[in-house]
């Protein structure tokens, strides 16, 4: 099994960048090919949210036409940006978006190990929530299945990451009760994220958590204390995860920019192994 997951396209109208200066969504393009390009190919790719920069239907039509590029099953949640009922009414053909009756939220088997993607939208917040209703269904596709390696998505992570801007509009509410529904279920293996345009891991209730970078612009590192963030162009990536009989769950990142090489190995004869 091998998931690619991608995350906060921030695609817009055909023709419109986003914040003026980020193509998005040649960007996306560009992140659909290096999907394609993967040998082997995903058997599935998740997209945790930012799917569009402002939920608008025309947005959303250009994500589609996008999106038909891939053969494999597509599996999306929301973000902050995206609006909920937009995503829902333009993705009800889509895996798992009209699973739930109002949120954006499902769960499926992939092989070995199980998907559950949650919805943390909040209509007119940045930050993200999860509230009692959400909790208890996530709960309950928990204890579906215990004994399968699960790996739960979300848009917003749900811990300190040290950029402030960031965790001010992270996941705000819900968080310590959503830490215990994860304890509570050892087989968690992966918590995914995106928000915050960057890789970041971190120890969360036990499990690996892990906000994957953008497809397109991300934040600058900063580290500092400052009311406002930036974005800039660093190299745009994905995360691929394998499922190994041996070590379980295995993250990698894949780039979406092609760089220099491949070269081969060809030993220096000051080498010192055998
Ligand atoms: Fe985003
Ligand atoms: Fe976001």
């Amino acid at each position: 099994m091998l998931l690619a997951h991608l995350t906060d396209l921030h695609v817009r109208p055909h023709g419109l960048a986003a914040y003026r200066t980020a193509e998005t969504n040649m960007l996306t393009e560009r992140a659909i090919d290096a999907v394609l390009a993967l040998d082997p190919r995903p058997d599935a790719v998740l997209i945790t949210g930012d799917l569009t920069d402002n939920g608008l239907p025309a947005e959303y039509e250009n994500l589609k036409r996008m999106l038909s590029r891939l053969p494999m099953p597509v599996w999306l949640i929301p973000g902050n940006h995206d609006r909920r009922e937009n995503l829902k009414a333009m993705f009800a053909d889509f895996p798992g978006l009209s699973d739930h009756p109002h949120f954006a939220q499902w769960a499926t088997d992939l092989g070995p190990v199980r998907l559950v993607g949650l919805d943390t939208v909040v209509p007119g917040s940045g930050a993200g929530r999860l509230c009692a209703e959400r909790l208890a269904w996530l709960e309950e596709r928990l204890a579906e299945a215990p004994g399968k390696p699960t790996i739960v998505a979300m848009h917003h992570p749900a811990f300190v990451c040290g950029i402030h801007h960031m965790d001010r509009i992270s996941l705000l509410e819900g968080t310590a009760e959503f830490e215990a529904v994860i304890r509570r279920h050892p087989q968690v293996v992966r918590v995914l994220a995106g928000h915050h345009h960057r890789p970041i891991q971190a120890l969360f209730a036990g499990t690996l958590a892990m906000v994957a970078p953008s497809v397109a612009h991300q934040v600058v590192l900063d580290l500092n204390d400052k009311p406002a963030g930036q974005f800039n162009f660093e190299p745009a990536a994905f995360h691929l995860h394998l499922w190994t009989e041996t070590s379980g769950l295995v993250s990698h990142t894949a780039y979406v920019e092609k760089a220099a090489g491949p070269f081969p190995f060809l030993r220096d004869p000051d080498y010192p192994g055998a």
